[in-house]
């Protein structure tokens, strides 16, 4: 299956897409991650992208959809796709539906995490994850079972993002409403949307997303 998150910062797409790699062996396609291991690379996209980023508003359109494509080229065609974080604009949907039609992909489900936009300051500047194999933790809602160690790989280096302030935040979620709740139509109109309680506890988020998947 090829399938989009959709939700707001903090919504839980990445953390939902952990897990959908874990249960089903799909690939997550987060083009945050990407750019983010651009900048930390400083690449010629990550040191056009940083500032962009730094600020909360959304890098092109053009610089993503290369990523993607770039991506997509390196997945064997059997291996679904979890889309985490794109398309954020109507355009990055209309050139989604062409590299789709040319790695011969179908997009079978748009996931829409449903949230209550106050909640969120909070889950991102709680956010932190592990610096070595990057599983996401927040201070209260998702700790590590033993604190300072990390559940998967045990290492006790951790690190923080540093658009995740709330300043920052604002502007990503005002640029969430301006531009990519507007690609909700498009894919409502093919009966492709569906809704699903972001608010619920990570492992009820996950339940209601399997039963979708199943
Ligand atoms: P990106 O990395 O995609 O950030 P985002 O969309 O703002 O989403 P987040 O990663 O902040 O949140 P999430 O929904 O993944 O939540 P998470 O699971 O971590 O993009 C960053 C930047 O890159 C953008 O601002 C833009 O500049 C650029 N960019 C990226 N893609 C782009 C594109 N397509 N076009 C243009 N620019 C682009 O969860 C958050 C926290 O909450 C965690 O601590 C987690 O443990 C906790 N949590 C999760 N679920 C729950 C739950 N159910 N209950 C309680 N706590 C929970």
């Amino acid at each position: 299956m090829n399938i989009i998150l959709l939700g707001p910062p903090g919504a839980g797409k990445g953390t939902q897409s952990e897990r959908l790699v874990a249960k089903y062996g799909m690939r997550q396609l987060s083009t945050g991650d990407i750019l983010r291991a651009a900048v930390k690379n400083q690449t010629p996209v990550g040191l056009k992208a940083k500032a962009v980023m730094d600020s909360g508003g959304l890098v092109s359109d053009g610089i993503v959809s290369d990523l993607i494509d770039s991506e997509l080229k390196n997945i064997d065609s059997g291996v679904g796709v979890i889309f985490d974080g794109y398309p954020r604009t109507e355009e990055q949907a209309k050139i989604l539906d062409k590299l789709l039609e040319q790695h011969n992909r179908t997009l079978n489900l748009v996931i829409e995490l449903e949230v209550d936009v106050d909640a969120l300051v909070d889950r991102i500047t709680g956010r932190f994850s592990c610096s070595s194999c990057g599983t996401l933790y927040h201070d209260t809602s998702n700790p590590p079972l033993e604190s300072g160690i990390c559940d998967k790989c045990g290492s006790k280096s951790f690190k923080r993002r540093p658009d995740d302030t709330e300043k920052t935040v604002r502007n990503r979620m005002a640029e969430y409403t301006a531009k990519t709740e507007p690609i909700l139509p498009l894919y409502n109109s093919r009966g492709l949307v569906r809704k699903v309680d972001g608010m619920s506890p990570i492992d009820v988020v996950s339940a209601q997303i399997d039963a979708l998947l199943d």
